[in-house]
């Protein structure tokens, strides 16, 4: 084993441009894949046993049975359980297993934030071989039993999703593998006809994997009458709107480390969602597929002119408005939710009841990070910290990579380069500034130290095919994983986060988890062979294959168990009263509720300052708005241009940290030219500027679930232009971005939704408005970062420039009104300490903020609120004014105080001067002619 690794090792420190593609599978190579892919039967050989049907509760469950016929021998004479229950706001959920396992099958653990909540169901009907069930919103679901098929109608009574349309609804019964031996000649025959060659054991280059279960696969499809196009399942590279998968391959989920990933592909990289939106002007539905093993989507958007029209009419009766995709995963069982929206912030909603919300984050963590692979000891960070205050640049986090450990060994410093971390911490909290440092899964296998001792003494680790310590090579070289599904080992983990175990840490030093696919260098497809063992609690009677759970089962939600595990322990170590920031690259369903996540290990290209783009609109999709890509890139030297154009696109993205490859070229925002110092300072300052607004659409998200990051189609849903746009979104629904992603731009086309409404938007540096009429042409010189505000908004500003967030606590305010056609606009603003859960405790500020022509108020949504702030209202200003007003003042505590105010640009912009107003109190301002 280890001899594989070290070319590796080689391979990575050397930089080898690109992806190996030969290092991971395509369909073909995946047994499975290969297996069920081309599985297309005329007809499903699932029948529903219409006797069987109860329905108790929430829940409808009977039995679904094979049929046995000689067209389809693939598929034998066997019994499942089919349930299929209502859940609250407007989804369904079905599930269907082997009635009788010869043993359990993998049911995804950690996704589901909870068990979730229960709609009425109401059986309507049961006749002409259907049975038809309503829920308490009047969806309806129409089960039809043979063939088996479910169809979801909408409100209006039209059908919005049908499963098992195409008929590849497919669960491979487990079998027991028949030792030669044991059997008769005649019945050892029978068996090897029916078991296809790669069932007990595949090959994929030098590895091999055992497949002690066989065939276990499970897949099913989903089609999406009048969708016009699909969205979700990240990671990838690809567009935001999937792409029909017929002529290639399909969309691929398994989590993995891919070096020097592509662009525009559907390979697999460190993420796996298994949701998809499918969007029309008619509704927005989803489907979330709750599967952690390894997954492959197929994706027919009928419309997108790659099907043959033939096969268009005959699928949708010529008005070609239809999806359909198909999911197919190593193991588990068919477990699906259908939401059925029927707007765009619906099913996202729903998607976030299901798995969870991003907790409020600490908000520091919103404001710029400072990473490199590495600041190599004390004096480099101090250098970095003070050089921030030198040229006059906010920053509020320090990040250390994998080399300020003891030779890789987490939980420990390296006693020469790092020999005071306590002052080192206390230095930079000094200035209101945190750390972070790296602590990833794979554990030095090396006497003595301390983590690797009591794991392997206490049964911590994840054991292989055999049922030893699994080890695999990792940055410490030979190492082992901890195997986060044993709650002892998460126990132990947790509790390596506390202070006195973690000596030099704080509660303001955050935690990063990366590598946690997991990746293993020598591993297949550099990860864990699918047949190592995770644990499994015991149970009465159960052994052998009953009593562990594989690898393969558990794949895509590794990483979330260990964030899961890290996120416990920040939570203890400090009483439960600060609020933990963790970042990490594996991300699976749930993944928000404990962590941001980044794109990874990208490059200092174009094309990747792009990507960043879709790829962060389709993880906030899937509930991950804290998202962000290494800015400047991972791999190589962005020149200035390229550099400064990715701190302006950062800037707007929710999680903005710059970070760079240990053999580039240093690249802090000072080392280049004052000019180029000078773009990146103001870029960085922008988002300090808006931190508050940041702030407070996280807030919202943890109220309503919906993106902080959002797609043009959530707000303007039956605008079709913008199905497809993804290189422009808005924040909230005020800001609009179009960061300039191209080289050499002198302008840039920007879209402006909202025509049918008609919608103004302002530039937010010139409050210049233009009315929303789809694409028009922006100037762009090398400062300018397009974003526009939306008429009918009001946006929190702070303008002071202070080193760190911290330091802005009580900075007044400016209000930036944009008015819309009706001279009115509404806003918010959240405020609290920023890093503890008292805000739980009734202790934050939450008010509306409303603009009308004669008068603007500001109120407290939470009037008993707990918490003060000394910060006021220095400016006020209105863009848009189309009959300024004479008069205006101030009504607040019983007072009232006349206010001054100026008029700019051509007349229509009004700014009031230090109105002096209370962010804690309500007041509010009348106007008059
Ligand atoms: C902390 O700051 C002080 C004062 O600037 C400095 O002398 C000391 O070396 C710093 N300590 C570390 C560990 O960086
Ligand atoms: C203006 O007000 C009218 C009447 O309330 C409303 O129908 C319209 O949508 C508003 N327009 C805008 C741009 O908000």
């Amino acid at each position: 084993m280890k001899p594989l690794g070290l070319p590796l090792i080689f391979l990575l420190a050397v930089g080898v441009l690109g992806v190996d593609r030969n290092n991971f599978k395509t369909c073909d190579q995946s047994g499975f894949c290969k297996r069920l892919r081309p599985f297309k039967p005329e007809k499903s050989q699932y029948t529903l046993n219409l006797d069987t049907v109860i329905v108790h509760g929430n829940v409808l469950s009977a039995e679904v049975t094979t049929a046995n016929t000689e067209a389809e021998k693939k598929v034998p004479l066997w019994k499942y359980s089919l349930t299929l229950s209502a859940l609250v706001d407007g989804t369904f959920r079905i599930q269907v297993d082997e009635a009788d396992p010869i043993y359990p099958r993998y049911r995804t653990q950690l996704a589901l934030d909870g068990e979730p909540k229960a709609d009425g169901l109401q059986l309507v009907s049961k006749e002409g071989g259907k049975v038809t069930l309503t829920n308490t919103q009047g969806h309806k679901v129409l089960i039809t039993a043979e063939p088996l098929k479910f169809e979801f109608l909408d409100q209006n009574g039209d059908v919005a999703v049908v499963i098992n349309e195409n008929s590849q609804l497919l669960i491979e019964p487990l079998r027991l593998k028949r030792e030669k031996n044991d059997e008769d000649e005649e019945n050892a025959e029978n068996a090897v006809e029916v078991e296809e060659e790669g069932t007990w054991g595949e090959n994929f280059k030098s590895h091999h994997d055992s497949k002690p279960r066989g065939n276990e696969a499970v897949s099913l499809d989903v089609s999406f009458p009048d969708a016009d196009q699909i969205y979700g399942i990240p990671e990838h590279t690809d567009k935001f709107a999937l792409r029909t998968t017929t002529s290639g391959e399909p969309y691929r989920l398994y989590n993995l480390d891919v070096f020097e990933y592509e662009l525009d592909s559907r390979m697999a990289i460190y993420g796996a969602v298994p949701v998809l939106y499918a969007h029309g002007s008619k509704r927005t539905v989803g489907v979330f597929w709750h599967n952690s093993a390894e997954t492959w989507v197929d994706v027919v958007n009928y419309a997108d002119g790659t099907v043959v029209s033939s096969l268009v009419n005959l699928v949708t009766g010529g008005h070609k408005r239809r999806v359909d995709a198909r999911f197919i995963s190593e193991s588990g069982i068919v477990d699906v939710f259908v939401m059925l929206g029927n707007k765009p912030a619906d099913v996202f909603r729903q998607y976030t009841k299901l798995t969870g919300v991003t907790p409020l984050p600490p908000k520091f963590s919103l404001a710029y990070h400072q990473s490199r692979w590495n600041y190599v000891d004390e004096a480099d960070v101090r250098g970095v910290d003070e050089n921030f205050d030198v040229h006059d640049i906010p920053a509020d986090v320090i990040w250390l990579d994998i080399e300020y450990t003891d030779r890789k060994k987490y939980f420990t410093w390296d006693s020469e380069k790092f020999r005071h971390p306590a002052e080192m911490v206390a230095n930079l909290t000094a200035k209101g500034r945190r750390l972070v440092v790296i602590i990833d899964p794979h554990i030095k296998r090396e006497a003595g130290y301390f983590l690797h001792e009591d794991a392997t003494e206490q049964g911590l680790y994840v054991k292989d095919k055999d049922g030893n310590i699994y080890e695999g090579w990792c940055w410490p070289g030979s190492s082992s994983y901890l195997d986060f599904f044993n709650p002892a080992a998460s126990k132990y983990y947790s509790e390596r986060y506390r202070f006195e175990n973690f000596p030099g840490t704080s509660k303001d030093v955050h935690i990063w988890n990366d590598m946690n696919e997991p990746s293993v260098f020598n591993g297949p497809e550099i990860t864990m062979p699918k047949d190592c063992r995770h644990y499994k609690p015991p149970q009465d009677g159960q052994d052998g294959l009953a009593s562990y759970w594989e690898h393969r089962h558990i794949h895509n939600e590794y990483g979330l168990w260990q964030i899961r595990a890290t996120n416990e322990g920040m939570l203890e170590r400090a009483d439960h009263k600060y609020r933990p920031f963790i970042l990490t690259r594996s991300t699976f369903a749930g993944t928000q509720r404990y962590a941001a996540v980044w794109t990874g290990d990208n490059a200092a290209e174009w094309g990747f300052l792009q990507a960043s783009v879709p790829m962060c609109l389709s993880l906030a999709a899937a509930g991950v708005s804290f998202c962000g890509s290494d800015v400047g890139g991972f791999f190589k030297y962005p020149e200035p241009e390229l550099m400064t154009r990715w701190y302006q696109a950062g800037a707007y993205q929710a999680f903005f940290r710059a970070h760079s490859h240990i053999e580039t070229k240093r690249r802090e925002p000072w080392l280049y030219e004052p000019s180029t110092t000078a773009l990146l300072r103001d870029a960085v300052r922008r988002r300090y500027a808006l931190l508050d607004f940041w702030y407070t659409l996280f807030y919202e998200h943890t109220l309503d679930g919906t993106p902080v990051t959002r797609p043009y189609f959530q707000e303007y849903p039956n605008e079709e232009e913008t199905y497809t746009i993804d290189d422009q979104y808005l924040l909230g629904d005020k800001l609009l971005v179009r960061p300039v992603l191209e080289a050499g731009a002198k302008s840039v086309k920007v879209y402006l939704p909202g025509r049918d409404t008609n919608t103004l938007w302002y530039d937010v540096d010139s409050y210049q408005m233009h009315k929303a009429n789809g694409y028009f042409n922006q100037e762009v010189n090398i400062a300018k970062i397009p974003v526009y505000q939306r008429g009918g908004s009001v946006v929190p500003r702070r303008e002071r420039v202070r080193r760190s967030s911290t330091l802005m606590a009580n900075d007044p305010f400016t209000l930036v009104v944009a008015l819309d056609a009706n001279n009115t606009a509404q806003g918010s603003l959240y405020i609290d300490d920023g890093e503890t859960y008292e805000y739980k405790n009734n202790k934050y500020i939450y008010a509306k903020i409303s603009y009308e022509p004669k008068q603007m108020t500001y109120t407290l949504v939470n009037p008993s609120a707990q918490f003060s702030s000394r910060a006021w209202i220095e400016r006020i200003v209105i863009a848009g004014i189309r009959a300024a007003p004479r008069t205006a003042r101030l009504h607040h505590g019983g007072r009232s105080t006349a206010l001054q105010m100026t008029l700019h640009r051509g007349n229509d912009v009004l700014v009031i001067r230090k109105p002096g107003a209370p962010v804690s109190e309500d007041w509010s301002i009348q106007f008059a002619e």
